[in-house]
């Protein structure tokens, strides 16, 4: 199955930064049919990076959205605005959710509004330590799932991808292991089966993010169910980050 390789690069890299650093991606990437690779960039660098980028080479995604389409909402930019843009967007990334208090409402709003303007959305799902310390790992995995999927019908669920990013793993160089992320995915999967049926839970594009680097790339693209990635750190190093995408493209080609 092709992989998706999503880099969120945060808050970092202005627009001539991100031009500078997309120009050297593109010398470092290779084309490959069974990889996809995601940028997601301040929204600011994304109208100049659309122009930029080989769009056989690299999509774009935002990293986040609002879900009005217009209207009085200072400082907000619509989902209707990144079409043409952005073919993917981040919803409920956990920075999203505790450092900007985004609640389960907006974020299933948010999924709905990228649908609606023809996006791919990527609901990030994952509990925190204190949840997991407790045992209530499936629970808040369950509960992220379906309340983000509230809006979504049955037609609609095949353009719609999961990122399980257990928020203590994220930017903290301490990754899941990968029993513990096939398990958090398998648990996504038999929620999605349950909402939308066998086959939408099979292939719903399930990635894993949280300390990705080009070590622990394999691991995680080798366990089963997990079908891409999710990085932060990592992809703002162009050596790793192209590292990561030939990994990938390796174990396509194993698989085939
Ligand atoms: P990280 O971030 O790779 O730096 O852990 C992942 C993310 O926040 O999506």
């Amino acid at each position: 199955m092709k992989k998706l390789i999503v880099g969120n690069w945060k808050m970092n890299l202005d627009v001539s930064q991100s031009s500078l650093y997309v120009a050297k991606l593109a010398d470092k990437i290779q084309m490959r049919r069974d990889v996809e690779v995601v940028l997601c960039p301040s929204l600011l660098a994304l109208q100049p990076l659309s122009l930029q980028v080989n769009h056989r080479q690299f999509k774009l995604g935002a990293q986040n959205c609002y879900w009005r389409d217009s209207g009085a909402f200072t400082g907000e930019v619509a989902a209707s605005m990144l079409r043409g843009l952005a073919q993917y967007v981040l919803v409920g990334h956990s920075e999203r959710r505790h450092v900007f208090g985004e609640t389960d409402r907006d974020i299933r709003f948010k999924v709905e509004a990228v649908l609606r303007n023809s996006m791919w959305p990527i609901l990030c799902v994952g509990e925190t330590s204190f949840d997991r310390s407790e045992g209530d790992t499936v629970h808040v995995l369950n509960d992220q799932v379906v309340s983000g999927l509230l809006n979504v019908g049955s037609d609609e669920i095949s353009e719609v991808v999961i990122a399980y990013e257990p928020v203590w793993a994220i930017g903290a160089d301490k990754p899941a292991t990968t029993e513990q992320a096939a398990e958090a995915v398998d648990i996504i999967r038999t929620q999605v089966s349950q909402l939308y049926g066998k086959s939408a839970g099979q292939s719903i594009r399930i990635l894993y993010g949280g300390s990705v680097n080009q070590s622990n790339t394999k691991s995680f693209l080798q366990t089963k169910g997990i079908d891409g990635l999710l990085i932060g750190g990592a992809s703002l190093n162009a050596e790793q980050f192209s590292e990561i995408t030939n990994l990938a493209y390796e174990i396509t080609k194993g698989e085939t």
